[in-house]
């Protein structure tokens, strides 16, 4: 299947536009930061655009169930961090990473494996990538690093809403409060307007965001 941006990127316009209405005068949640793990790629790969299951010069998409991703990046108020810099980075269908520390053997081509984008005026944000899976001592998780002017950068994780291990992983458990471990979990689901499933993750930043 041919992936059309054009159809992605109105969709989801349309999609943010009803579903997430701005919160004003409220305190928000900050985001947990999470530990940032082995894998941040050592050398981003040429093709590092928003879209993870195409890759330049690919005829095919990567393996996987495919998702579309979309937030907002917001300070604590609930007021759009606008141009904050967003990145994911997340393991293969099969749970391999694109870095030379991975030992589970070559990831696939197929998939970048890590994207990155810019939050617009709203601090609105989107990827398409793939439903993440587990690997060997991790539930299923995305990685995000998220930098907006003013805060620092924070790197967090983004996990299944309710999966059934999601308890027993060390940095998921490790999160201090039932509220940010909520705060962290996305569900995907069918989505009118969306070819495939979406999921919407806010990340805030807080005053006291760690920077780092
Ligand atoms: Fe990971």
């Amino acid at each position: 299947m041919t992936f059309s941006r054009r159809r992605v990127v109105s969709g989801l316009t349309a999609l943010t536009a009803v579903a997430i209405a701005p919160s004003v005068n409220a305190a928000l949640l900050r985001t947990p930061s999470q530990n940032e793990g082995p894998y941040y790629p050592v050398k981003l790969p040429l093709d590092h655009d928003n879209d993870l299951v195409q890759v330049a010069g690919q005829t095919k998409q990567a393996a996987g169930e495919v998702v579309h991703l979309f937030g907002r990046v917001l300070d604590i108020n609930g007021k759009p961090v606008k141009g904050a810099n967003v990145e994911i980075w997340q393991c293969d269908a099969q749970g391999r990473y694109h870095h030379p520390g991975e030992g589970r053997g070559p990831a696939d081509p197929k998939f970048q494996g890590f994207g990155k984008t810019m939050a617009d005026k709203t601090g609105a944000w989107r990827f398409r990538t793939i439903k993440p899976v587990n690997y060997p001592g991790r539930v299923p998780h995305i990685h995000f690093r998220v930098s907006g002017k003013g805060f620092g950068r924070i790197t967090t994780q983004m996990y299944l809403k309710d999966h059934p291990d999601n308890e027993d992983d060390f940095l998921f458990a490790g999160i201090q409060s039932e509220a940010e471990r909520q705060s962290v979990q996305v569900s995907f689901n069918p989505t009118k307007g969306i070819d495939g499933l979406a999921g919407k993750f806010d990340i805030v930043l807080g005053g006291n965001a760690r920077a780092e």
